[in-house]
């Protein structure tokens, strides 16, 4: 270590060039040392649709306030941006950040190998990619990790998807700051989170499970079975998902800290019961800058463009349409909701993705059906959501209830149909439905019939009652609005923990 001290002691004819030399080494050092205590975030993005939109922005939203970020996506997801952006000889090419540098932040990026090679069918072999996250993986991101920590400013902190099973295992080897970020609704968190109450109690993991109400989580004052993830509801409980669920939710309660994409208001008792227990902030929601299309490509499809058609439809009179980017549905359901809309004559955009079925079920639709609805209807694999969602025309959402589609249907103020599918949605539908009022129940049974469908799409686009479910969703949105604001929970909460991570970066130091 240099030492001033012993400096003072040299000649004095070395006196002055060796003052100056101390004078530039301490400056130097200094730089260092405010460089080591720079917030310099690598952040890892679930690779899944659903959970890279987020990611993103909060990685926009931290730049933003003065961290660095290095913002890791895996090679197949990277390869699908590009691929379906066009972008492949522009520098987004090999960097989906440029458009975000440009307007100052601080974001470099880089990718990882989930395991798989590229031209692997992730989606047709499901559980053997959810092998791959959680056995194969942490090796490549530890072989990463050790090249970023050696960088200029290095990586102290490790903000990564609560999902992925290897952050201790890393946070340890590297000593970073470890952040869990959830992507879903704080319900849906503390939930899992108490697993080990639901299985004591009989309501997981138990050959007959127990049906009636759980009324013994923290900060969850009832809820039925038929309400939990459906990875709580299964009953095999030794999935591969389960496997990483049981591992993701031993970390998260080590973690130093908790971000959720949801809001102080929307869940005020289960977020203050879950941060009797550790640090937890609710900062959403995390939307790219005014709602606007964001300078980083963040879509794994191709997006149509939808204005046009919209253009030509009447305010609120559209149906949009989208069981998201994951979740598999089957043939009889999408055909009875195909006959459903024809049946209630309410116009509709439906993103259709090609593997909504499976990806080798070549169309999922009745035949002549995109004949049968020129000009009513329009069907597209997929498409920019929050622009279609902001377009005047469109009127309800009917939908698979994943989270990120939720908080931006009540961005725009439209009500919604509910049709979960997996996982986080059946949660998330109760809260729509039951919690907050803006939302109609199309799952009353295993499978949906024609009549039914029909009957509720008028519900949710036509007179009095769709009147009250808009008047109720505008409620919440101007919830949201207030949390995003300058003296808002979410802003707030983004402060306080900036200040958190600050302090814990630098008595990490030690
Ligand atoms: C996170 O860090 C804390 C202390 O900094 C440590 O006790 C804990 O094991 C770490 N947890 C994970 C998941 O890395
Ligand atoms: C679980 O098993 C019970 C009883 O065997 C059955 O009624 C129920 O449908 C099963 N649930 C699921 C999600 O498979
Ligand atoms: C349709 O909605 C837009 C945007 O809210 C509004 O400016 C316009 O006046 C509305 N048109 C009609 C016919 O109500």
């Amino acid at each position: 270590m240099y030492n001033p001290q012993l400096i003072l002691h040299f000649s004095a004819l070395h006196h002055l060039h060796i003052l100056s030399v101390c004078l530039s080494l301490s400056t130097e050092r200094q730089k260092m040392e405010n460089n080591h205590q720079k917030p310099h975030a690598l952040m890892m993005a679930y690779p899944l649709q659903g959970h890279v939109i987020p990611s993103v922005h909060l990685a926009m939203k931290l730049a933003s306030k003065g961290f660095i970020i290095t913002f890791v996506n895996t090679q197949f997801v990277h390869h699908q941006i590009t691929k379906s952006h066009h972008h492949n000889h522009g520098p987004e090419a090999e960097d989906i950040f440029v458009g975000a540098r440009k307007s100052g932040l601080d974001i470099r990026y880089t990718t990882v190998s989930d395991g798989f090679p590229l031209g692997f069918d992730r989606s047709l072999h499901h559980d053997q990619f959810m092998e791959g996250l959680l056995h194969v993986m942490s090796a490549h991101v530890d072989e990463l990790v050790g090249k970023l920590v050696a960088s200029e400013p290095p990586v102290n902190c490790l903000i990564v998807d609560t999902f992925f099973v290897w952050s201790s295992m890393i946070c340890d080897k590297y000593n970073l700051v470890n952040i869990s970020f959830w992507t879903e609704p704080a319900l849906v968190l503390t939930l899992y989170y108490h697993l080990d109450l639901l299985r004591i109690n009989g309501h997981f993991g138990a050959p007959d499970n127990r049906e009636d109400a759980i009324n013994y989580v923290p900060g969850v004052r009832s809820i039925q079975r038929k309400d939990l993830a459906s990875y709580l509801q299964a009953n095999d409980s030794s999935t591969v998902v389960h496997r990483i669920i049981y591992k993701a939710f031993e970390q998260v309660k080590k973690a130093d800290v908790i971000i959720c994409n949801t809001v102080q208001e929307l869940e005020p008792d289960t977020l203050s019961a879950l941060q009797k227990k550790q640090p937890v902030y609710a900062i959403g929601p995390i939307f790219p800058t005014g709602f606007a299309k964001s300078p980083v490509a963040t879509s794994l499809w191709s997006e149509s463009d939808c204005n046009k058609w919209l253009n030509a439809k009447p305010n609120r009179s559209v149906l949009y349409i989208s069981f998201g980017s994951y979740a598999h549905a089957s043939k009889q359901d999408i055909w009875e909701i195909a006959y459903g809309l024809l049946l209630s004559e309410v116009s509709f955009i439906w993103v259709l993705r090609p593997d909504i079925v499976s990806s080798d079920e070549s169309e999922p639709l009745p035949p002549g059906f995109r004949d049968q609805i020129k000009g009513k209807g329009l069907v597209v694999p997929w498409c920019c959501q929050i622009e279609v969602l902001s377009h005047s025309s469109i009127g309800g959402f009917l939908t698979h209830c994943g989270w990120n589609s939720i908080l931006e249907s009540i961005w725009c103020c439209i009500p919604m149909l509910c049709f979960p599918l997996l996982t986080d949605q059946f949660t998330n539908r109760k809260l729509v439905v039951d919690d907050w009022g803006f939302g109609v129940n199309l799952r009353d049974e295993e499978s949906v019939a024609r009549e039914e469908v029909a009957r509720k799409i008028r519900r949710l686009m036509t007179g009095g009652s769709a009147d009250e479910l808009r008047k109720k969703v505008t409620e919440v949105r101007t919830a949201l609005d207030n949390a995003l604001g300058p003296s808002g929970s979410s802003e707030k909460n983004l402060n306080d923990l900036i200040d958190d991570l600050k302090v814990k970066i630098a008595s990490n130091k030690q």
